[in-house]
């Protein structure tokens, strides 16, 4: 039973933790791999941050919830200064200068010639998720998702009075797939929409270009609207894959599609709120629309700010913290690589591993691995129980760390229970 003593000897253990890895930092400088210092360590605890509060008080690296420990682009940071210190923070227009931007970072990464009137301006990803649920015909319709997921992608169509069907992922050649027989088993007379997430949280995939002309053939022939959530595209990690918004397939995928987009993930600003969707058709633009009503916040002013700046002049900054997410996904494949009962896959994009721990025994993983000292994601809450999922977008002293805890965790659970 947890006393309060030893709460405070864990504050203090999580303390000593901080500074030992700092003075690691500090004293091996060459790890610092650009001019962006990834491998600062930044101290999160007291700023009421999602992630690090779930452990206040206790000696646990919480590598869960997808947000990244690192500072966001020095652009980001001084354009919010700027923005901050002129003081005045009334109702706000979404700025025609951040369209413009969006818009020549669409045209840039994926040769995608997107009008300004298609951009609709969110609070969140989620928020867009569940109102494009909404905008999908009447209550008791279906809406088809691929599992594991992350979870708003099961609750946003039953929040909507939709059923959410699940069409799983399999593990096929190391490579996470839908098997495209039973996609198609899945229609019913019910079927309006596909909701996909490309890349995909948690399994880390991108989707390939016949995968999503799969996609595509498969909403045209039923007649689906199909709602991409993309917020992990600026997040590939190898040089060798592309992503390609489903809508930029050909005018038929277009016009039934909604894509959503935003900043966040890869300039981490999540805290900032600014996301957006892209719809070019004017009918269903007006169905989100609608649908959105007048119960969807505008979006907060300093997400406006924010987001411009990383379109604008974040390029440099994302080139760079690719480079080191790259650098700590390979560290993970070899750690977890060396532990006994866990496999994964490669990480293709996203800082998010997917990590297989059937075979250890352990009937609850996440529970271990928090009791050990590494908070981790359940993998039963995207759908797949006996997976976990791990966030390696932290310094690699933080993640060196977390994963050496889970691997003693597992070497003492050998010796003790062979
Ligand atoms: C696929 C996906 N969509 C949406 C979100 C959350 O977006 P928001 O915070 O803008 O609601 C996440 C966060 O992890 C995500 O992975």
């Amino acid at each position: 039973m947890a006393t309060g003593c030893e709460t405070i000897s864990d504050a203090r253990q999580i303390s000593r933790t901080f500074r030992d890895l700092q003075d690691q930092i500090i004293h091996n400088g060459a790890q610092t791999v650009t001019d962006f210092n990834f491998d600062e360590i930044i101290d999160r605890r007291h700023t009421s941050s999602e992630k690090w509060d779930r452990y206040a008080g206790r000696d646990v690296i919480p590598l869960w919830v997808a947000d990244m420990d690192f500072r966001s682009p020095p652009a980001v940071i001084e354009a919010l200064h700027e923005r901050v210190s002129h003081g005045v923070f009334g109702y706000t227009s979404p700025p025609t200068s951040l369209a413009e931007a969006v818009i020549a970072s669409l045209e840039r990464d994926f040769a995608w010639a997107v009008q300004p009137d298609w951009i609709v301006w969110l609070p969140g990803l989620v928020t867009g998720l569940n109102v494009a649920c909404r905008s999908a015909g009447v209550v008791g319709d279906e809406i088809i998702t691929f599992s594991p997921v992350y979870p708003p992608f099961f609750s946003a169509p039953t929040l909507s009075g939709r059923t959410t069907v699940r069409v799983p992922l399999h593990l096929d050649g190391g490579r996470w797939q839908w098997d495209p027989a039973e996609l198609e088993r899945a229609i019913t007379p019910r079927t309006r929409m596909l909701l996909l997430c490309s890349p995909h949280n948690p399994v880390g995939r991108v989707w390939t270009r016949e995968e999503l002309e799969q996609v595509a053939d498969f909403a045209e022939r039923h007649d689906l609207v199909v709602c991409s959530d993309d917020i992990h595209a600026g997040l590939v990690l190898d040089a060798d894959k592309a992503h390609f918004p489903v809508a930029t397939l050909g005018p038929e995928i277009d016009r039934r599609t909604m894509t959503l987009l935003a900043p966040s993930k890869t300039f981490n600003i999540p805290g900032l709120g600014c996301s957006l969707a892209v719809i070019s058709d004017p009918g269903l633009r007006r169905s989100f629309r609608k649908a959105m009503g007048r119960i969807v916040p505008h979006v907060n002013l300093l997400g406006y700010t924010a987001a411009e700046a990383a379109y604008r002049f974040g390029e440099e900054w994302r080139k760079a913290l690719i480079s080191y997410l790259r650098d700590n996904r390979d560290l993970v494949m070899e750690s977890i690589g060396r532990l006994p009962g866990l496999t994964m896959s490669p990480v293709e994009a996203t800082y998010l591993a997917w990590i297989d721990a059937r075979q250890t025994g352990i009937s609850n993983p996440a529970g271990f691995f928090e009791t050990s000292g590494t908070g981790l994601s359940d993998g039963a809450d995207f759908g797949l129980p006996g997976f976990v999922r791990l966030n390696f977008g932290c310094p690699r002293p933080l993640l060196a760390e977390g994963l050496r805890r889970m691997e003693a965790a597992l070497r003492h659970k050998e010796v003790s229970c062979p």
